[in-house]
């Protein structure tokens, strides 16, 4: 095993010494701070080989940018200086070169992989009311904007009010988070309800009634689920009915895994079908986890819908399991203390995360006057590729490495 003595520093990004051991394969990097990274050869060999991180060109007679079998990398000699660290591959004549800063962004041990999927923070209803309201007039401030993305982020939901009651506003809104998506209702849905004498024959149906609704997540029978949510309050109902309601998914799935392990198994484990069928135009149909945990048992995401989960497409010694899952899931969700519940007053808006916070209404009356609350989605991808590019904007690089494991939350 070789070893070099570089300068020492307290800085996270300066080397304080490296090693490599050829048996292993393994080079060993110990930081300033005293963090120790091991990566590994063809991890380092296959930087040369991936574009997508605008790492070095590949030779142009390369095909296939795969990297060789992981035994065949043999490190001829390897070199530091103030910036990167630089290797000479003497199994084929390469030399790849890293910079340290991205290196120790990517350090593959567990402790550092941890660190780079920071825990949801949990809340209740109560703790929502306890929320700061962001300001729509501060929103051309980067930092302003980078913290509302990290509360949407960590917590789920954030609040803004002061934003313009000009209708189709929140479509310019969403824009800070990310090109607006295409949902069930178009880009932009009008939760618009009508008196009763006009509702015709989708009456007590849909968002757009009166009637209230348990709390959910919107479109869970799409295989790519909707992701960040912007609902903006123009006309609360005049008779203060309709109150939003909203649930943190993800504190309702911990609290189930200490008080029913058996429903939180299989609500991790069995994938179930949603699905909207309702008219001619509409054949969605998927089939997904109702929770989903990342690599680490962390839960990441819910998707749960009572009216779009048909019976269950499950062998019949299942079926009475799923369903006594669900409902004691359905208890977590909808305990008095886990609702947020607020009546959007004109200019406020909710940010929500749709595979972790649920949204639901009270019932209102709709002969009272009009109600309308304009909704936009944006892409959780759109969002998190926003997150970044803001975080390095602003010199948040700790936040700028940030990725999210969505555990697998609609794979089947
Ligand atoms: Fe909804």
């Amino acid at each position: 095993m070789a070893q070099t003595k570089v300068e020492a520093s307290s800085s996270r990004y300066t080397l304080s010494s490296f090693t490599h051991d050829q048996a292993a394969r393994i080079v060993t990097i110990v930081w300033g701070d005293g963090h120790e990274s091991r990566f590994a050869f063809i991890w380092l060999r296959h930087g040369e080989f991936f574009p997508a991180l605008g790492r070095p060109e590949q030779a142009s007679d390369a095909w296939c940018l795969l990297p060789e079998p992981p035994e065949a990398a043999v490190l001829g000699s390897i070199n530091c200086n103030d910036c990167s660290l630089e290797i000479h591959w003497s199994h084929d004549g390469s030399t790849t070169r890293h910079d340290l800063a991205w290196l120790r962004d990517n350090c593959t041990s567990l402790e550092a992989r941890r660190a780079r999927q920071p825990k949801p923070q949990l809340w209740s209803g109560e703790d929502a009311a306890g929320f700061d309201w962001f300001d729509a007039g501060d929103m051309e401030d980067p930092a302003t904007r980078m913290s509302l993305l990290e509360h949407v982020r960590d917590r789920g939901l954030a609040l803004v009010r002061n934003v313009s009651v000009e209708p189709g506003t929140v479509m310019e809104f969403a824009r800070y988070f990310g090109p607006v998506r295409r949902t069930h209702h178009g880009s932009l849905f009008n939760i618009r309800s009508l008196p009763r004498d006009r509702q015709g024959p989708r009456v007590g149906i849909g968002a757009t009634a009166a009637n209230a609704q348990a709390p959910h997540t919107d479109e869970g029978f799409r295989h790519a689920t909707l992701g960040i949510m912007l609902f903006h309050c123009l006309k609360p109902d005049p008779s203060g009915g309709g109150r939003s309601m909203f649930a943190d998914g993800i504190a309702a799935a911990e609290a189930l895994r200490i008080s029913d392990p058996e429903a939180f198994d299989f609500l991790t484990t069995v994938p179930l079908v949603q699905a909207a069928e309702r008219n001619p135009q509409e054949r969605f149909r998927t089939r997904g986890r109702i929770i989903a945990t990342d690599t680490l048992g962390v839960v990441r995401g819910v998707k749960v819908a009572d009216r779009t989960m048909p019976p269950p497409d499950l062998a019949e010694n299942q079926v009475e399991p799923a369903y006594r899952a669900i409902r004691a899931f359905f208890a977590q969700l909808y305990a008095p203390e886990r609702l947020f519940e607020r009546c959007l007053q004109p200019g406020e808006m909710a940010i929500f995360d749709n595979q972790r916070v649920l949204h639901g209404r009270r019932a209102f009356n709709p002969d009272a006057g009009e109600r309308c609350i304009q909704q936009v989605s944006v892409e959780r991808d759109e969002f998190h590729n926003t997150f970044r590019q803001l975080a390095e904007q602003v010199g948040r690089f700790d936040l700028s490495n940030w990725e999210p494991d969505a555990g697998i939350l609609s794979q089947a």
